[in-house]
């Protein structure tokens, strides 16, 4: 599986640290569309699809979470709990995001404009796929 984290710069500073993204120089998509997971209530989950072509990077930019990967032959779990650490997630990847903590933020860039067809939400049409 071709996911990974990646290191974010870090300007570390007596006033507050800072880290920021560029999408040539850290990101390997171009960023079409930006959206963040927030309030998630004690014990619920998000994800639980895949996407055929949508790459996405997650920071979690507060809190924590864990991200579970599944590509068909192999699974990962990544948790994210550092704002200057961000996963890298390939297209046609079966994943699920659990263990929010509270006031966690997730913030997730993707390669495409928001579409519904391009969602895989069935697992077993996903298996067949891969
Ligand atoms: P969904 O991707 O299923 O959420 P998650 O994977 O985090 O559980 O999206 C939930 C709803 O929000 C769904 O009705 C589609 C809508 N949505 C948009 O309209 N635009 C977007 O960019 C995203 C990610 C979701």
């Amino acid at each position: 599986m071709n996911a990974r984290i990646i290191e974010l710069p870090k300007i570390l500073d007596q006033r507050g640290n800072l880290t920021f993204i560029e999408e040539e120089n850290h990101i390997p998509f171009k960023i079409e569309r930006t959206f963040w997971i927030y309030d998630v209530p004690g014990g619920e989950n998000r994800g639980g699809h895949a996407y055929r072509e949508t790459e996405e990077f997650i920071v979690a930019l507060s809190g924590s979470f864990t991200v579970q990967l599944d590509n068909g032959h192999e699974r990962q779990e990544f948790h994210l709990n550092r704002s200057y650490y961000g996963l890298y997630v390939p297209r046609m990847v079966w994943r699920e995001m659990t263990n929010f903590s509270t006031n966690s933020l997730a913030l997730v860039l993707a390669s495409t404009p928001y579409s519904t067809e391009d969602y895989i939400r069935d697992y077993s049409i996903f298996k067949n796929l891969v």
